[in-house]
């Protein structure tokens, strides 16, 4: 059986993949598919990036907090970075549905390029430290029966994404 770390790792590296395109894309935002890139992008962002951030906050976290107090410890940092990551996620998400009608609209460019940077400085970050430290940490102390319940939630949410 796979761990759940292990499950949440192996969506990193996709996770940084997108980055790496939608990084090419801000500095590329004249190209024939820069529409078609980011449109794609912000699906990825609402429906993969959704359910992983839901896997850590709902499943994996509690579990940590058992033996981790979440106050001036990492999982406050990491939730800290989810509340931001949302926000620049948020104007990201505007900017391309602005830029998806009018491709020359400045504001909906200055929208994407913004907090598009801001997304991806703060996720490769993010996920630096929760490969490095947060997940090597969970290795550690999880008991056997806290992995069969945040498998258990996986399964569940896996289930609901498919509806
Ligand atoms: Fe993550």
């Amino acid at each position: 059986m796979s761990r759940p770390t292990e499950i949440l790792s192996n969506d990193h590296r996709v996770v940084l993949e997108k980055l790496n395109v939608l990084d090419r894309t801000i500095n590329n935002i004249k190209s024939q598919d820069a529409k078609k890139i980011l449109g794609d992008l912000k699906l990825f962002i609402q429906k993969e990036m959704e359910i992983h951030f839901t896997k850590e906050e709902d499943a994996l976290f509690p579990e940590i907090e058992k033996f981790m107090p979440r106050e001036g410890g990492p999982i406050g940092v990491m939730l800290m970075d989810h509340e931001d990551l949302y926000k620049y996620e948020d104007n990201l998400v505007r900017g391309i549905d602005l830029f998806i009608k009018n491709e020359s609209n400045g504001e909906a460019i200055k929208l994407i390029k913004e907090n598009g940077t801001n997304y991806i400085n703060l996720l490769r970050e993010h996920i630096y430290k929760e490969d490095n430290m947060l997940f090597m940490m969970a290795d550690m102390h999880l008991e056997e029966d806290q992995i069969k319940e945040i498998m258990r939630k996986f399964e569940e949410l896996d289930k609901k994404q498919l509806v």
